[in-house]
């Protein structure tokens, strides 16, 4: 089996804990947990991961000496410190796993990169392309002939209708709705329970019904 890390041992991080494990009791699992690495881990993560019999190993600097075929997860909700911790990681050549919970549902033509993760019941239709380090939480539905470009976060509950495309670090937040063959720009966020009914452009916050 494959050596895995966890990169963050917050509550995403602990989440994604649960992925590889349920993946495993499902028979899918080919990863071997080795534990979580996190720089800044608090007194009360690091009591909750030790419960959880998980071995904290250290900061991000614990993977220059990582064995080899050791491949990472990184388990962070927000995009943009998903995608600077990535370019961190590049430097020390680790391959990134994918994750998906047996209980979400990839449609069979749809393609992910490295260092995606779907949490339980993630459902993803026809015709989607997602790119690195894409999150989809739990209960997150994307419809045909979407792209999610790399470390794009799609929160609980929310609804991305079909041809839209996500730009770059784009996060949709919990219980979000995007109507369809709509652009979230890059960086921007879609705040919780909005509802997005036209472009969203690169570098902003939108929330409300309809979004502003
Ligand atoms: C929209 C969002 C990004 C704004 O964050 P922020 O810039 O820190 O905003 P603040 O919390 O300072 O709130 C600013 C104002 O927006 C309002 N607001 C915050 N979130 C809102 C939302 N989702 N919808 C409508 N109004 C919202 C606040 O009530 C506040 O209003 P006020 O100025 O009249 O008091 C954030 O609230 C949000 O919804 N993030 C997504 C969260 C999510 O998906 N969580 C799930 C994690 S798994």
């Amino acid at each position: 089996m494959t050596p895995l890390i966890i990169v963050g041992c917050g509550g995403h991080g602990r989440e994604v804990l649960t992925i590889a494990r349920a993946a495993a009791v499902a028979g899918g699992l080919r990863w071997r947990l080795v534990g979580f690495v996190d720089d800044r881990p608090s007194e009360e993560d690091l009591k909750r991961v030790q419960r959880l019999e998980v071995p904290y190993l250290g900061g991000l600097g614990w993977l220059h000496d990582a064995p080899p075929d050791t491949h990472h997860v990184i388990a962070i909700g927000d995009p943009q410190v998903r995608r600077a911790v990535a370019m961190r990681i590049d430097a020390y050549d680790i391959p990134a796993a994918s994750l998906v919970h047996p209980a979400a549902t990839i449609g069979p033509d749809a393609r992910y990169g490295p260092g995606f993760v779907a949490f339980a019941g993630a459902r993803v239709t026809t015709n989607v392309t997602m790119g690195r380090h894409v999150h989809l939480n739990q209960n997150a539905t994307v419809g045909h002939d979407c792209v999610l470009a790399d470390f794009v976060s799609v929160n609980p509950l929310a609804a991305i209708s079909g041809g839209c495309y996500l730009a770059e670090g784009a996060l949709v937040g919990a219980a979000a709705a995007v109507l369809e063959d709509l652009r979230i720009g890059r960086d921007s966020t879609v705040g919780a329970s909005a509802c997005v009914v036209r472009d969203v452009p690169d570098g902003v916050v939108v929330k409300g019904v309809p979004a502003r």
